[in-house]
């Protein structure tokens, strides 16, 4: 018999899915505000709170788009990047209310010029070129020999595609630069001990260098090699005398000598089995622990609510489906990571909670 649902639960149920249906509206709308500079616009404001007209003003909005404007500031309101007072002008029949906007630590994170921008990590995710293939997923589910949705969609995996397209490849690195330059300064404020004592890192995959090179700000004695796919590196050349090096090749194939070998938000991209063969490259390239070799891995570590290290089950999973849609790779808990490790060879490992949802790992053998 089909079960009688109450009128109150039926609307809240009705309001669940509508919100889950309309959770892209959120993510389109920061991307338009990134789009138009709102948030530079807020905050450059000299500290004072920004009404509707002066922000229009401020972006070249023609006044036809004021009210359009306040709907989409209301749900940035909302959303938590601006904060908005309203305050009385005019008097009599001419009083209004009047809305002024005030920036927020949220919005700080997507200032252009700033060194904890996130603004090209919001752009380049939120691009057609990944955005599109979630519409495959579906189909992606019902077949077997597709390593992924992004495949179905492109034809290509993502480091063809970054490759193919420069400008989607621009935007891309230009992401991942920003995510390392975050990265980076709590790297060295958080956990800069875990650097200490070496004298070469080699950061593979590490993009066009942003985290190597601040990671050498704090450890002027520390040689840097940042290594990733010849095409990603080209036309990058050493930088401070020769203490940052680019060198361009396939992890699978080779991986250059050092210390310590640094792999960030690599292996997430990866299969099982492939991140064995990359941990067994990067085994093959630094010496012992007894001799102060280490594998570092900044990736996340999916825990569970019981955990004490619990962050954000939403994020963590958000994380997880998207390396699914657009690569091979999974995020891991502890006990997936851990057996990566045994079968890469490796013996000991220790994790370091120090970045949010994203952890340190050192790794030895
Ligand atoms: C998710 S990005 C991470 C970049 C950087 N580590 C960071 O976190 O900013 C993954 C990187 O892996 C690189 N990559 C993919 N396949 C590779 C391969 N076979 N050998 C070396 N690098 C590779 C890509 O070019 C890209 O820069």
């Amino acid at each position: 018999m089909e079960r009688v649902i109450e009128s109150k639960d039926l609307l809240e149920a009705q309001s669940h899915v509508w919100n889950h249906i309309f959770n892209f509206i959120n993510s389109m709308s920061l991307k338009c505000a990134v789009e138009l500079g709102i948030p530079d616009a807020v905050h450059s404001n000299g500290g004072r709170p920004i009404s509707l007209c002066e922000l229009a003003n401020k972006l070249s909005i023609p006044s036809t788009r004021i009210d359009h404007l306040r709907r989409l500031m209301r749900l940035l309101v909302h959303s938590g990047f601006f904060t908005c007072q309203k305050i009385k002008k005019g008097d009599g029949d001419g009083e209004r209310d009047v809305e002024l906007f005030l920036p927020t630590v949220n919005s700080s994170l997507l200032l252009k010029e700033s060194d904890v921008s996130v603004s090209p990590f919001v752009l380049n995710m939120l691009d057609r070129i990944f955005t599109l293939p979630w519409h495959s997923l579906g189909e992606w589910f019902r077949q077997s020999n597709v390593p992924t949705a992004f495949e179905i969609f492109h034809g290509d995996h993502i480091w063809g595609v970054t490759k193919q397209n420069a400008s989607f490849g621009d935007s891309f690195n230009e992401a991942m630069a920003s995510d390392a330059s975050l990265v980076g300064k709590l790297v060295a404020s958080a956990c800069i001990d875990t650097f200490c004592g070496l004298q070469s890192v080699v950061d593979v995959a590490g993009g066009t260098g942003t985290l190597a090179r601040a990671i050498a700000k704090a450890l002027p004695q520390v040689q840097f090699t940042v290594f990733d796919l010849p095409h990603v590196v080209e036309g990058l050349t050493s930088e401070e005398n020769g203490r940052i090096a680019f060198v361009g090749g396939d992890m699978f194939e080779y991986i250059p000598p050092a210390d310590a070998i640094l792999l960030k938000w690599t292996l997430h991209d990866w299969s099982d089995e492939d991140c064995v063969k990359i941990l067994k490259r990067c085994k093959d390239a630094v010496p012992p622990k007894e001799k102060g070799g280490k594998v570092i891995i900044i990736d996340m570590v999916m825990t569970s609510r019981e955990s004490e290290h619990f962050k954000s089950e939403e994020t963590q999973l958000f994380f997880d489906m998207l390396v699914m849609v657009l690569t091979p790779g999974k995020e891991r808990n502890e006990k997936e990571w851990s057996k990566l490790f045994t079968d890469a060879g490796y013996k000991e490992y220790k994790i370091v909670n120090a970045l949010g949802v994203r952890s340190v790992i050192e790794v030895y053998y």
